[in-house]
C-alpha cells in the first residue's frame, strides 16, 4: 500500500501525525523532519519553497506515496500555493482545512512563526472565502527552538509564553489558533495563560477530517517510518521523550 507524507521542519509535525495514526491506523506512513534546515520560521519564501518542493518530490517520486501533508504552517502559509501545481499528489496544508470552521469566530487569534505571521497568509485565505471577523497574528518566534529542546517546564517558555500571549489582555479573541504545529505541545501552558472562554483550534484534527475524505477504506494494519535530513539520532531521542516510540530514525538527505 503506498505511503502518506508528513512532513514539518522537526518535531511539529508529530503533532499531526499522532492525529493522522490514531483515525487511519491502516494507513503507512512516512515522517520527514528537515531538521538541516530547522526552523523554517526564520527562512525566506523563496527558501521555504525550495525545501518544500524538495520534500514532496522525495515523497512522489522517491518513495512513492499516494499524498502529502504540509503538517508544517510555515510551508503552507508560504510554499503550498506556489509548489502543488508541480505534482500528481494531493497536498494537504495546515490552513485550508480550517475554513469551514472559523465563520462563527469573530476575533480570532493565531500564534504562528515569524514567517508564517509575517505572510498574513492565514488572514488572506480566510477572507478570501468570506470570513469577516478579524485576525490578529502574532510571531512567537522563540517557540520552536524551545520546544525542540523538549522542556516544556522551563522558566524560559513561560517567560517566552508571557510575553507572546500579553497581546490578548488588551485585544480580545474569541478563537485561538495554532498557527504552528509545534505549538500543541505546550497547550497546557498556552491555555493556562487565556481566558476559559476561548475556542482552541488546533489544524491536525481537520487535516485529518481532509484525508478521510480523499482516502478510500482500507482494512490492513500500517506501519510508520521516520526520516530526517541530518542528525537521525538526536531526531531519535526526541520521538522517544515527545511520542514514547522506539523507532530507528533514518538519514534522508535530499539532496
Ligand atoms: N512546525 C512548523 C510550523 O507549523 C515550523 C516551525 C519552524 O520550523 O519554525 O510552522
Amino acid at each position: 500500500m503506498k505511503p502518506i507524507g508528513i512532513y514539518d521542519s522537526g518535531v511539529g509535525g508529530l503533532t499531526v501525525l499522532k492525529e493522522l495514526t490514531q483515525k487511519f491506523p491502516h494507513e503507512n506512513f512516512i515522517y520527514f523532519a528537515d531538521t538541516k534546515h530547522l526552523p523554517y520560521g526564520d527562512k525566506s519564501k523563496e527558501q521555504i519553497t525550495q525545501y518544500s518542493h524538495d520534500i514532496v518530490s522525495g515523497f512522489q517520486n522517491t518513495m512513492n506515496a499516494k499524498m502529502a501533508i504540509a503538517a508544517c504552517n510555515t510551508s503552507s502559509a508560504l510554499a503550498l500555493d506556489t509548489i502543488s501545481n508541480d505534482f500528481h499528489i494531493p497536498i494537504i496544508g495546515t490552513i485550508y482545512p480550517l475554513l469551514h470552521h472559523i465563520h462563527e469566530a469573530k476575533t480570532i487569534g493565531i500564534i504562528a512563526t515569524q514567517a508564517s505571521a509575517n505572510s498574513r497568509m492565514h488572514e488572506k485565505i480566510f477572507k478570501n472565502h468570506g470570513f469577516k471577523g478579524e485576525v490578529i497574528s502574532v510571531g512567537c518566534p522563540k517557540f520552536t527552538p524551545l520546544i525542540e529542546e523538549g522542556d516544556f517546564d522551563s522558566a524560559k517558555l513561560q517567560e517566552c509564553a508571557s510575553e507572546y500571549l500579553s497581546i490578548f489582555q488588551s485585544q480580545k479573541i474569541d478563537t485561538l489558533i495554532y498557527g504552528c504545529t509545534h505549538y500543541p505541545f505546550i497547550k497546557n501552558l498556552i491555555e493556562s495563560l487565556l481566558p476559559p472562554f476561548i475556542k482552541y483550534i488546533d489544524p491536525a484534527h481537520y487535516i485529518a477530517q481532509e484525508v478521510k475524505k480523499i482516502l478510500p477504506q482500507e482494512s490492513e494494519i500500517g506501519s510508520i517510518q521516520y526520516y530526517c535530513s541530518s542528525n537521525p539520532e538526536l531526531f531519535s531521542k526526541k520521538l522517544r521523550n515527545l511520542m514514547g516510540t522506539d523507532s530507528e530514525v533514518k538519514l534522508w538527505d535530499l539532496k
